[in-house]
């Protein structure tokens, strides 16, 4: 179940669209911050705030494989299948992967550490091929890299400061309110 703060986090993307149907993709990435996956509940009451049906909710948790409708691993392991990494191996470093892990993409290893998945261009195309775990991008990563890299434990530390935009909202902090004049949007939307 999501909670109040959640919600409100939710809440404060209405302001920032002209409808809530809009903020329905910042709502799920939310949700799934939140609770590690998208779950049918989740759904349900995401649909409940943005005033959807929970089936339109669940067509486009389902349509992004971005969204994760059951558990998934501590650690998610994107590797990229466009063409320039591919080109350059990308197919190698996936099955490294998989050997490695022995698991097969959207599959997460037993201990509940590693997801295994792949995506369109991670927009690192000139340092192909690239693998995000969680938000950290490797490049040119070679399949004989894979065993040192998942060694690593700081494989998915990011040495940047990241935004907390998507964040679901820590214990004792308050959503940012919307910037004025937004309520009129949210309560309309
Ligand atoms: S094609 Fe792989 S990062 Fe762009």
């Amino acid at each position: 179940m999501l909670s109040e703060a959640v919600r409100e986090k939710i809440r404060s993307f209405f302001g920032r669209y002209e409808t809530k149907r809009a903020a329905l993709l910042p709502a799920l990435q939310i949700a799934q911050n939140t609770l590690g996956h998208v779950s049918l509940q989740a759904m349900v009451e995401v649909a409940e705030l943005l005033d959807l049906q929970p089936s339109e909710v669940y067509d486009t948790a389902s349509f992004y494989t971005h969204f994760w409708t059951k558990p998934k691993g501590r650690k998610t392991i994107v590797c990229c299948r466009s063409t320039s990494c591919v080109l350059l191996n990308a197919d190698a470093v996936l099955q490294a992967f998989k050997d490695t892990l022995g698991i097969d993409e959207h599959q997460t290893t037993p201990d509940g550490e590693y997801s295994l998945m792949t995506e369109e261009c991670l927009a690192g195309c000139d340092h192909a091929p690239c693998v995000l775990i969680n938000e950290r991008l490797h490049q040119r990563v070679k399949p004989e890299d894979v065993p040192g890299l998942l060694a690593d434990a700081n494989n998915d530390k990011l040495d940047i400061p990241r935004s907390t935009l998507f964040d679901p909202p820590q214990p004792g902090t308050t959503p940012p309110a919307s910037p004025a004049g937004e309520a009129g949007n949210a309560a309309g939307g």
